[in-house]
C-alpha cells in the first residue's frame, strides 16, 4: 500500500477554524505522521498540549525548517509575510495553500518557485465532511499531489479542478457551506412557528438535508426526488409552489454566483 505520510512531519502554521481541522482530522485517521503546529496565539497551540505527535513551534521559521511539508492556513491577507518569512527554508519543500484566492504563481512567486498547492477547503472539514478542491502550481510531482491528497482526504473528499474553477468552487462550496446552514435554520424557524420545539425543529431540518444530500451522492438526481415526494394535490407540491412563487432557486443561484463574483473581485 502506498503511504505517502508514512513517518513525514507535517507543519500547519495557522491553527484557526481550517488549520485546526485540518490537524483533528489527521490525528483521528493518520497514526504515522508527526505534527508541528505555528500560530501567533499561543492559546491555539495550547489547545493541542496533550497530543503526543503534536510539536508546538516557537515561530514559523522553526516549523518551516523542521516539517517535511508545510500546511499554510493563514488568511489570505497573511499570507505574504508569511512566506517571505520562511521562503529560504521550504523552496525544497511542498507547500499547501488553503488560503482563498491566493494562486499558485502567486504562491511561488512569494516562495522563489517551489512546488505549491492551492486547495480550497470547506468549514465541514470540522465534521470530516469537507469539499477540497485542489489545484498544483507548475512544479509539483506525482507524489506531491498523492501527498496533498492523502492530507486532505483526513477531512472530507478532495477534487482536482483547474485554477480557473477556483472561484466558481469558492461560491459553490467555500461559501455555499453557510448558505445550507441558512436553508436549514430557516426550515427550523418554521418548525418552531408551527409549535415544535427550535432543537429537534433543528435537528429534523439538518437530518432532512442529510438525507436529500445523500440521495443525490448515491445517484437520485434532484427531480427524482421531487417525483417521488410530491403527489397530486398534496403537501410536498404545495410547498413547492411557495418556493417557486419566492423565486427560492434564483436566490439559491444568486447566491453562488455573487460569491463567484466576490471571489474574482479578491483577487
Ligand atoms: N473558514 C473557512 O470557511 C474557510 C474555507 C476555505 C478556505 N479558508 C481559508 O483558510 C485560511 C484560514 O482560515 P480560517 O478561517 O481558519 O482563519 P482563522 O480561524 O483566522 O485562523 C488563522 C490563524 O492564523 C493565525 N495567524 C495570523 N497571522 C499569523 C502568522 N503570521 N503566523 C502564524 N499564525 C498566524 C491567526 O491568528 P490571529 O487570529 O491572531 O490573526 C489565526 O489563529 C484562510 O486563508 C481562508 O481563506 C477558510
Amino acid at each position: 500500500m502506498n503511504e505517502p505520510l508514512k513517518g513525514k512531519k507535517v507543519g500547519i502554521i495557522g491553527i484557526g477554524n481550517i488549520g485546526a481541522s485540518i490537524l483533528r482530522g489527521l490525528l483521528a485517521t493518520r497514526e504515522d505522521a508527526q505534527f508541528l503546529i505555528a500560530d501567533v496565539r499561543r492559546a491555539s497551540l495550547n489547545a493541542f498540549a496533550s497530543e503526543p505527535r503534536v510539536v508546538p513551534c516557537d515561530s514559523n521559521k522553526e516549523l518551516a525548517s523542521k516539517a517535511d511539508v508545510v500546511i499554510l492556513a493563514v488568511k489570505p491577507g497573511d499570507v505574504g509575510a508569511v512566506l517571505e518569512e520562511i521562503a529560504p527554508l521550504i523552496r525544497d519543500k511542498l507547500l499547501i495553500s488553503v488560503a482563498a484566492g491566493v494562486t499558485t504563481v502567486e504562491l511561488e512567486r512569494y516562495i522563489g518557485g517551489g512546488r505549491v498547492i492551492r486547495v480550497m477547503p470547506n468549514i465541514g472539514a470540522r465534521v470530516g465532511e469537507s469539499v477540497s478542491a485542489v489545484c498544483g502550481g507548475r512544479n509539483v510531482v506525482a507524489e506531491d499531489e498523492a501527498l496533498a491528497d492523502e492530507i486532505l482526504s483526513a477531512i472530507g473528499s478532495v477534487y482536482h479542478v483547474k485554477e480557473s474553477d477556483m472561484d466558481i468552487i469558492t461560491g459553490l462550496s467555500g461559501s455555499g457551506i453557510a448558505f445550507f446552514a441558512e436553508v436549514i435554520d430557516a426550515m427550523a424557524d418554521a418548525g418552531v412557528y408551527e409549535g415544535l420545539p427550535r432543537d429537534l425543529a433543528l435537528t429534523i431540518a439538518a437530518k432532512t438535508a442529510l438525507g436529500a444530500a445523500r440521495m443525490v451522492i448515491s445517484g437520485d438526481d434532484p427531480g427524482t426526488i421531487k417525483a417521488m415526494t410530491a403527489s397530486p394535490g398534496g403537501t410536498t407540491i404545495r410547498g413547492l409552489y411557495a418556493m417557486e412563487s419566492r423565486a427560492v432557486r434564483a436566490a439559491m443561484m444568486d447566491a453562488v454566483i455573487e460569491a463567484t463574483k466576490r471571489s474574482r473581485e479578491l483577487r
